[in-house]
């Protein structure tokens, strides 16, 4: 019989794994404990902006025309521990109050909840982002509080998803990491994963803190490749170079490829910027603090561009903000999502408003979750009215829309054709043919 897979906490990740498995033909049961988000899901309704979520939940929740029933959600824990033989535990890891460890009590929670209603035999499947060791002490945990012991079993296979490409890269990831401690584990994760695997996905077997920390590694790596352009980009700015130039010329290196090159307002978002303190934390408790010491060096970097954001769009208004109106383009921390999470452009824009410049925000999905979050902005209903009477307009986060705004017409409605691309993809010669002082990071000559 086929496998029954059940995944707790139905945030971006586990509302992304469980229409995924569903659309990999598996019975799915969701398990959250917030009954809005249940009730939401259920309807077939995404409780947040990502790309082909909602098409999939609508073909595998029950009640819809034509859909497969494959997918349901519940509050209920004992459903969900009756349910399943693979449990996928994708609750989120958060950075602590006030300090750089992550909080594992949402982690630690899901399995204390899920443990004493295990009366058969199952594999319990960690995804979320933790420290290393985490695996281990929890497996110690589940056979301690499940009635069938140690015939509750646990894994970990770390996720890599991006938001915004959610689920293409769920069903189409670059390598599948297993943690497994038996070859019944193994082969159950085989079997979950045997259409990306019969597809070519390298599906890559280790113990519990190597693919505990393949996570923390690539993050770091990743991070670290911005900072890197970064960090060149401030270089650059003194040298009067041109940083899009210069990584272009770095990418026809093999060695180095082009991807995470584009310097700019750096990174944000739920995942990079904590996971890289957590990680220094981690190794901060293990002995191996000095080893990460750059990771603090990354981090810094990344905050700079804030203040040196804040310092170009202050040059561009003369230099104070004073009286003056800043049109902000983009509140998400990347495009094609609505997260706002550590967002550098609603950090730039809060900064702005604070130095007293009047700031008008507009993005294409994020407006409603920045106005709770950040309700003494004001905001706007498009990017022509954000402009309007702006002497200064800052482009943070790259949509696409954004690629395609008529210089002309934007120019027509601002008081001052001043913009500042803290993300180098607009077409900059194009702006200044319209009219525009064109400021780019990184590119002192491109104005
Ligand atoms: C990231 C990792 O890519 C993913 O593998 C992990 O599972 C979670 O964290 P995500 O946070 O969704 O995913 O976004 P990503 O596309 O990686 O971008 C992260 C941040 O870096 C964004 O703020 C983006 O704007 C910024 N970025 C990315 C750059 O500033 N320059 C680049 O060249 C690339």
């Amino acid at each position: 019989m086929a496998l029954r897979i059940t995944v707790i906490g139905t945030g971006y990740l586990g509302a992304t794994h469980a229409a995924c498995m569903a659309e990999l033909g598996f019975e799915v049961l969701g398990l959250d404990i917030d009954p809005d988000k249940i009730a939401a899901l259920s309807a077939g309704r995404v409780p947040m902006y990502e790309p082909g979520l909602a098409e999939l939940l609508v073909k595998h929740v029950p009640g819809h025309e034509g859909s497969t029933g494959r997918l349901r959600f519940t509050t209920s824990v004992e459903e969900v521990a009756e349910f399943g033989d693979v449990h996928f535990i994708c609750v989120n890891t958060p950075q602590k109050k006030g300090e750089f460890a992550a909080d594992m009590s949402y982690v630690d929670s899901a399995v204390d909840a899920l443990a004493p209603h295990l009366t058969r035999p199952c594999l319990v499947v960690g995804k979320s982002t933790v420290p290393v060791g985490s695996a281990g002490r929890l497996a110690e945990r589940l056979a301690a509080l499940a009635p069938v012991g140690e015939a509750a079993e646990l894994a970990w296979n770390p996720e890599f998803l991006r938001e915004g490409y959610a689920v293409g890269d769920t069903l189409h990831p670059d390598r599948l990491v297993v943690g497994v401690r038996s070859e019944h584990a193994e082969r159950l994760l085989r079997e979950v994963y045997a259409t990306p695997v019969a597809e070519g996905v390298p599906f890559v077997v280790t113990d519990f803190p190597t693919a505990e920390l393949v996570k923390a590694a690539a993050n770091s790596f990743l991070a670290t490749k911005i900072s890197f352009i970064n960090a060149m980009a401030e270089v650059c700015e003194n040298a009067g170079a041109d940083v899009v130039q210069l990584a272009q010329a770095l990418s026809h290196d093999e060695r180095i490829g082009g991807k995470f090159l584009n310097a700019g307002l750096g990174f944000g978002g739920g995942c990079l910027p904590k996971d890289i303190r957590a990680f220094m934390a981690r190794a901060g408790e293990l002995g191996a603090d000095q080893a990460l010491t750059f990771l603090r060096e990354v981090d810094s970097i990344n905050m700079r561009r804030r203040s040196r954001m804040v310092e170009l769009a202050r040059e561009q208004c003369g230099g104070g903000f004073l009286g003056r109106r800043v049109a902000v383009l983009g509140a998400a921390f990347k495009p094609n999502s609505d997260d706002i999470r550590d967002s550098p452009a609603l950090n730039v824009a809060g900064q702005i408003q604070l130095q007293g410049a009047q700031v008008t925000v507009y993005d294409p999905k994020a407006v409603d979750n920045a106005r709770k979050m950040f309700p003494s902005l004001a905001y706007a209903d498009s990017a022509l009215e954000a402009c309007q009477g702006a002497h200064v307009v800052l482009h943070l986060t790259e949509w696409q829309e954004f690629r395609e705004l008529d210089p002309a017409a934007v120019g027509a409605v601002v008081s001052e054709r001043r913009l500042v691309d803290g993300r180098n993809v607009l077409d900059g010669p194009r702006w200044r043919a319209a009219g525009w002082t064109y400021r780019a990071m990184g590119r002192p000559g491109a104005e």
